[in-house]
């Protein structure tokens, strides 16, 4: 099992092929999640030091080109962990003041996701301009 590092809480061996959002939790980590994990809220944001996947859903390529966030973080509720990966999540719940931090994701990643490689992501925005 791909084993997940978030910095500031730990290790956890992930399922292969969990969704990145929930395996953070699993850590004790309250990253944002407020839009239930469905790429259009952002708060579920990290960065890695290890394990960046290069493809992307669209959705998260969507979202990421749409709020100018591209290169800057990805979106941990469009991620599975199917690699060893260290992470940080950027918006946690208690620093952010939250009450709680959102609708609990599902254990598939939502939109329906189609995972492209970023060039070819990239490449489609440039047909577009
Ligand atoms: S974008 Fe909202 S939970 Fe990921």
């Amino acid at each position: 099992m791909p084993l997940l590092e978030v910095e500031g809480f730990g290790t956890v061996d992930a399922d292969a092929h969990a969704r990145l959002v929930n395996a953070i939790r699993a850590t004790g980590a309250d990253i944002g999640h407020r839009c239930g994990g469905q790429a259009k809220c952002t708060t579920c944001r990290v960065t890695f030091a290890e394990g960046e996947p290069d493809e992307m859903t669209r959705a998260e390529h969507e979202k990421l080109a749409q709020t100018d966030a591209l290169g800057d973080y990805r979106l941990a509720c469009q991620i599975r962990v199917d690699r060893p990966m260290t992470v940080s999540p950027l918006m946690l719940a208690e620093e952010m003041g939250w009450d709680d931090p959102g609708p609990e994701p599902a254990a598939e990643v939502e939109p329906e996701a189609e995972w492209l490689p970023r060039e070819a992501l990239e490449g489609e925005e440039e047909e577009e301009d």
